[in-house]
Parts: structure tokens; sequence; C-alpha cells
């Protein structure tokens, strides 16, 4: 086989289960958003390679070696997004929506690009489903924001999950806990790996995220230490109302976010269900993205879920054995002779229009056991029945395959029996 035969490396086809699933987690999420008032966006899947560069950092790993961009014939290099935020901000000021009203709620859903290193849960194409609110300074716009991604993930079914929520603090008291936490490294810089000392350079606070000295710089600066009052009010706030609500939320001082945005409340989701990759979701406030992007100072917060690993945690939590994704009822009709197929494929269309789900027609040569076999296995709850006997008699022959019964019901009666309306 040819490799131009394989999905490319980090991809993947959804299909059957998931690719249903994928659909009803969509479903829950356009249902959830509605709750809150949030409208749906739907932003090109490439930009430019500066909008990308200037909101997520130049040092962060997503900008140094995670995208994938490609030059136009008019030589502009352009990248696939990476993640939503980004092309949602330059839509709220290329359109001036800052001058429209004081309040902006948006959401997305849709395919993100990053040229990882692929692993389970970790994907080039994964798809995202996220909101940014613009313009509430409030810690409740935060904890709306966390709440909202909360009642999804009840709502779908993901099993149990925690709400990881820390604060990183604004220009301010930032600077201040930078300044501990690099001289705190430069003293301890030997135990450091070389990625590490490369990062503290750029950017100490992601040296907290390296997974081999993360767990080893436990007496490292924390960042509550060093909010400022009005930081620290925020945070107290924000924790007081999500607290209220729910009981999942803990505090984790170390918690840091690998795109450079964020600013005052930052947050993750995560699953016990999922390996090494747990996080189901994140994301926070981003105060200064706005401005800094060449729009006027608007506060913001938002969150992105990763469906990829939220489908997976449900189907997990689900459990395998449970096949029933689909609500539609499902009827199979069968015609057994060449002569009945007009009336078999009339009555599935004619069953469709009252919403049951019917595959096409199975060829009348086809032996019946392998028809009632392909029925079952496809979760069917009806089958329908129409030969020889049928077509003279005007009646159907109805097989319940959840009570294994079979009944004989007059034609113009069979959307009246099968819903059980009179
Ligand atoms: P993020 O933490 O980079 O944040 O991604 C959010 C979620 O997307 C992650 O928690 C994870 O579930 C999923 N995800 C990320 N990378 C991959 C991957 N390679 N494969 C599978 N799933 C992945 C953001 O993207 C921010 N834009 C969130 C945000 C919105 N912050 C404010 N507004």
């Amino acid at each position: 086989m040819t490799s131009s035969l394989h999905v490319p490396k980090g991809t993947r086809d959804l299909t059957g289960r998931e690719v249903q699933a994928f659909a009803a987690l969509e479903q829950v999420a356009r249902r959830v958003f509605g709750l809150f008032h949030f409208e749906e966006i739907r932003t090109p899947i490439f930009e430019t390679v500066d909008l990308f560069s200037r909101s997520l950092g130049e040092t962060s790993d997503v900008v140094e070696k995670e995208m994938f961009t490609f030059v136009d014939r008019g030589e502009r290099t352009f990248a696939l997004r990476p993640e939503g935020t980004a092309g949602v901000v330059r839509h709220f000021i290329e359109n001036n929506l800052a001058v429209q009203g004081d309040s902006h709620r948006l959401f997305y859903m849709g395919p993100m690009f990053r040229a990882e290193r692929p692993q389970a849960g970790r994907y080039r194409q994964f798809f995202q489903i996220g909101s940014e609110h613009f313009g509430s300074p409030e810690p409740a716009a935060d904890a709306d924001t966390v709440l909202m991604m909360s009642r999804i993930f009840e709502e779908f079914g993901v099993g149990e999950f925690q709400i990881h929520v820390n604060s990183l603090g604004c220009q301010t008291c930032r600077p201040k806990h930078r300044a501990a936490l690099l001289a705190y490294l430069k003293k301890r810089e030997s135990e450091l790996t070389e990625e590490s000392r490369r990062r503290m350079e750029v950017n100490p606070l992601r040296v907290l995220d390296s997974k081999v000295d993360g767990p080893k710089l436990t007496d490292a600066p924390a960042m509550k230490d060093f909010l400022c009052s009005d930081c620290a009010a925020h945070f107290d706030l924000f924790l007081g109302l999500v607290q209220k609500e729910t009981s999942r939320v803990e505090i984790n001082p170390r918690l840091v976010r690998g795109l450079d945005y964020y600013t005052r409340t930052v947050f993750e989701f995560v699953s016990p269900l999922l390996g090494a990759q747990s996080a189901l979701a994140a994301g926070g406030r981003y105060d200064d993205l706005v401005g800094m992007l060449g729009g006027p100072s608007v506060p913001a917060v938002g969150f992105a879920l990763g469906a990829d690993r939220v489908v997976e945690a449900h189907l997990k939590w689900r459990g395998e054995a449970d096949k029933a994704v689909s609500n539609q009822t499902m009827a199979v009709v069968v015609a057994m002779t060449e002569e009945s197929v007009p009336a078999a494929f009339g009555l599935a269309q004619k069953l469709r229009l009252a919403g049951f789900s019917v595959p096409p027609l199975l060829p009348a040569k086809k032996k019946l056991k392998n028809q009632l076999s392909a029925a079952v296995d496809a979760g069917a709850k009806w089958v329908i029945l129409i030969g020889e006997d049928e077509l003279k008699t005007g009646e159907l022959s109805v097989k319940d395959l959840s009570t294994r019964t079979q009944t004989k019901v007059p034609q113009q009666k069979i959307i009246s029996y099968l819903t059980g309306t009179p």
C-alpha cells in the first residue's frame, strides 16, 4: 500500500459509536450554551501565522514547534488554527464589537491542528468546543464559564471529574512572582533539565509545568502569595461563587497554562478515566489579549474542551456493552420476493416520515435468516416482512425483536401499531 492510502499521522477517521457520541456531545453543548445565552460563531480553520504567534506567545510550545503553516500563492504565511480563541478575538476586533454593546458571548466547535507527538488522547487534528465571553471583568463571568463547562460534562456524562483552579495574577503582581521564581530556579539550576533551563529564561512559570522538574520544585514561590489585593479579591469571589454550586473544585497552586495570554483565573477539568492526557477541558481569563492585538482594552474569559478526550471518557464511563447511543427506534423492512420490493420500498419511506430509523432494503434474494441477524446486530426493535402472502392479504408480518414475538398487522394500521397509539 502506498503511504497516500494511510490516514495522516496523528489524525483519524471517526466512525460508528464514536462519531455518534461526538454528535451527541455537540447537541448537549449547544443546549447548555443556549441556557447561558451564548451565540455560535464559525471562524476559518486557517488564519495568518502572525495572529497566533502574537496571541499565544512566541515562546509557547504551540507557536515554537506545533503549528502547521503554509505559504499561499501571494507569499502570505498562514497557519491551521491550533486553538479557537485567537480567531474569535480577531473577529471581535475586526468587527468593532466593543462599541456594539458591553457584553459579547460566543461559542464555537470545530477541528484544531497541532503538530504534537501523537499519543493516546493527543492528536494532530482534534476537536474543540469552546466559548469566549467579552466585556465582563466580574468574577461571576469566570464562575459562569466554569459552571457552563461543568454542566456540559454532567449532562453528557463523563463519570467523575475534578475542576482545578488557580490565579495567575495580573501585570501588577505577576512580575514580582516571576522575579522570585527566577531567583529560586537560578539557585537550583544545576538540578534542572536542559529544556527547563531554556524555559526558565523565557518564561519561568513554565518550568513548574515540566513533567520531570515540576514535581521536584515543591517549595517554589507560589503565585498566591504574590497576588495584589485586587487579584486576591477576584479569586476569592470567584471561588465563593463556584464552590457554592459544585463540590468538584480544588485549588491547584501549581496550575499554569501552556498558552501565554492568561491573567487571573485559570482552570482545568481533569478526568481519572483518561491516561497521561487527563485534561478534558481548560481555560481562563485573558484581560490583556484584545488590547495586545490592537483592539480596545476589553476583559474576557473563555474555555475549550477537547471533544476527542471527552468522548473517550464518555464511552469508557458508559461501558463497551452499551450500544444504544441513538434515541430513534429502528425498524427493518424485509422484501421477501422481487414482486414485494415496491411495496416494501414504499413502507420504508412511510416509516421514516413517521420518525423511525429504517436502513435501505437488502436485496430480496438475500436469505431471510441473514437479514434477521443483520437487523439484530444493528439494534433494530422491529422487523416487518412483506412477501407473497402479505401482498395478497394486505396484512404485514411484524416481529418485535425485544419480545421475540410476531403478529399480523393490517397495512394501514402499521404506524399506530408500532407507535402504540390507537
Ligand atoms: P488548551 O488547554 O490548549 O486551551 O486546549 C483545551 C483542551 O483541548 C485541552 O484541555 C484538551 O482537552 C484539548 N486538546 C488540546 N490539545 C490537544 C491534542 N493535541 N489532542 C487532543 N486534545 C487536545 C486552549 O486551546 C484555549 N484556547 C482555551 C481557552 C479558550 N482559553 C480561553 N478561551
